[in-house]
Formats: structure tokens, sequence, C-alpha cells
């Protein structure tokens, strides 16, 4: 199944593209302020099916539904009072909330059959306006190929989708930089199921109780792993092509480097390639630089990447999660 893929930029007849071709079955990629998608409509199962197959992704895996308000998203989902209480605080934004479907409202498929569905407003421009053309509700995971790097502009959507998507979008480089934050809101009390671009320090905020965490999944796991709680979770999703080394104190012979806050461990002179993913130490722009840095590094014919210490704090736990999974066993 090839598509010849164009690249429009994000403007009125380009998003009245978007929605038109979305109508008809088609698949999109939209850029949000955390990473770009690759839309369908979500109520279309032939369109959910064959995303999944421009991506490569395993069925069961679900697709979060975008919506362009908290109005929209009680017509897709059950919204806890918790939910609305989060919704209220964060929407539109980084966030997205695993709540009770109403069946009726997105296809099975785009469920992976699953009773809840995963609710996201993002705070773009231009995706809000495909989201208001579309006027249902948009599935849309990451635009790359599964088990790849997200894509934070529409080159990198290109580079892993051409032939095999209708149309990418392009409005530049994504403010954000790493995906959603995703809790499950289908319990008592909310779970963390994703870090990600909310810090889990606002969310208690307004919940006014810490936040638990789903257990993480096993090392080495594949997003072909069976019925996963979230898979975008599963250890080797975000996947270089070369070893990533965390906690590096040096760099070793034909290693690239990965710093932060101006960092310069032993042996910084002889990297094949390096990148501070924020000179000034501000975590919030090195998440938005963390999988454009990711790729370049990754293809600098070094034989691994090497990643200094990074603070845990603030969207640190969302950065250290994603090079987590980019250095597990695969
Ligand atoms: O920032 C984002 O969230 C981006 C942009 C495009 O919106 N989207 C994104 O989608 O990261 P994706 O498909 O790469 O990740 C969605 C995650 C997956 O890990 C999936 O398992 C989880 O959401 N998920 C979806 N529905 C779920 C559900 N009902 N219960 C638990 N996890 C769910
Ligand atoms: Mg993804």
């Amino acid at each position: 199944m090839t598509r010849k893929t164009r690249v429009l930029a994000a403007d009125a007849a380009g998003i009245a593209e978007a929605a038109r071709l979305l109508a008809g079955g088609g698949l999109v990629a939209i850029p949000t302020e955390t990473v770009y998608g690759l839309g369908c409509d979500a109520t279309d199962a032939h369109a959910v099916a064959s995303l999944y197959a421009a991506k490569g992704r395993p069925s069961f895996n679900p697709l979060i539904a975008h919506v362009p308000d908290v109005a929209a998203a009680r017509g897709v989902g059950r919204l806890t009072p918790a939910a609305e209480a989060l919704a209220a605080a964060f929407w539109p934004g980084p966030l997205t909330l695993v709540v009770p479907a109403i069946a009726e409202a997105t296809s099975e498929l785009a469920r992976a059959g699953l009773a809840s569905v995963a609710i996201r407003v993002p705070a773009h421009e231009v995706a809000q306006a495909v989201l208001r053309a579309a006027g249902r509700p948009i599935a849309a995971p990451s635009a790359n190929r599964s088990g790849h790097v997200s894509p934070t502009s529409a080159a990198h959507v290109l580079a892993d989708l051409d032939g095999r998507i209708d149309l990418i979008l392009d409005a530049g480089p994504s403010a954000v930089g790493v995906e959603s934050t995703i809790l499950d809101c289908t319990g008592p009390s909310p779970v963390l199921l994703r870090p990600g671009g909310l810090a889990r320090e606002a969310i208690e905020a307004v919940l006014g109780a810490r936040l638990d965490s789903a257990a993480p999944p096993l090392a080495g796991t594949d997003d072909d792993d069976p019925a996963p709680l979230a898979p975008g979770m599963l250890a080797s999703h975000y996947a270089p092509s070369v070893p990533v080394r965390l906690d590096a104190r040096e760099v070793r012979p034909g290693e690239a480097l990965l710093t932060f806050a101006g960092a310069r461990p032993p042996g910084f002179g002889q990297a094949v390639a390096q990148r501070d993913l924020s000179p000034a130490g501000d975590l919030v722009e090195a998440a938005a630089n963390l999988y454009a840095y990711l790729r370049l590094l990754d293809g600098a014919g070094a034989r691994g990447i090497a990643v200094v210490p990074l603070p845990g704090h603030g969207l640190g736990e969302a950065i250290a999660d994603r090079l987590r999974r980019a250095a597990a066993p695969r």
C-alpha cells in the first residue's frame, strides 16, 4: 500500500485539505504542542486499520482520541470528577485522560477493544483548527514508525512515513517535544501511566494528593507485548538504532555525547558528535530538544550515545523515562 505523501504549510488551505482527507478516511500528520501526531477519523474502523498498518503498530495498542475542547471530550468518554478537575486546569494542554468510554463515539479498533478511552485536547492552533474542521474525534498516535523516536518536525515525519500517509501539515518544530502525560482516571484516584509534557508537580497541586505511578513494564519488552497497560510505556518503545548509555560520567571511544547544562565529562573533546539539551539547564528546553538531538546523534556514525546524568524533577521525569526506554535492551 503506497500513497503519495504531500507536505503542506499549515495555513487555511492546508487545514482545509487535512479536514477533507480525514473525512475521506485518509491519514494526515498533524502538528501538536507535544509531538507530531498521525491523525485519522477515530470513528472509522477502516481508517484506523490503515493507520495501524502505516505505523507498523500492533493493533491492540490503543490510540488517543483528540478533540477540540472539554465539551467534545464529554461526548467521547465519561469524565469522572477528578478528570473534570484536571481537564479544567490543564486542557488544552499536554495531558491525556483515560476514562470510561462512550462505546459508540469511537471505533472499537481505535480503543483496541478496551472499555476505556484516552482523550486529549491539544494546545496547538493548527491541531485545534483541524479538529474543529473535522468535527469528529481524531485518533492520533505519534507520527513515527512503531518503535522509533517520536517526530518533533515535519521532516522527522517524512523520514519515517513517506509513501505511507497522505499529508503532513508543517507548522515547524513542536514546542514541548515529549508526548503528553497520561493519567488513568477510571479508578478511585488518578494513576500516572506515562510521564510527559505536563509535570507531576502541577498535577499533584490540583489533586491535592500524591500521584501514584503504574508499575513500570519489564525492561526488554517491546510494543509487540500482549495486553500492556499503556503500551507507550513499553521499555524499548523510543529507540535510536545505536545503543544508548545513561548516567555517563565519561565519553568512551567512538561514542556521541548528549549533555545538559554545559556538562563537559572526561573525553568530551573525543566525542564523535555532541549536543547539549539545554546549555542553560532548563528542563523545558531540554524536553523540546530531546528527540531531535537523539535522531541527530543516532545519525552521526557513532557506535553509541552516552548521556550525562540529568535532574529528575519537573519535565526531567518524562525525559528520564524516554531515555530509559531508548537505552533498554532490544
Ligand atoms: O502527546 C501525545 O500524547 C501524542 C500526540 C500526537 O497527541 N500522542 C501519542 O500517542 O503519544 P501514542 O499513540 O504514541 O501514545 C498513546 C499512549 C499509548 O501508550 C497507549 O497505550 C496509551 O496511550 N493508551 C491509549 N488508550 C489507552 C487506554 N484506554 N488505557 C491505557 N492506555 C491507553
Ligand atoms: Mg508513540
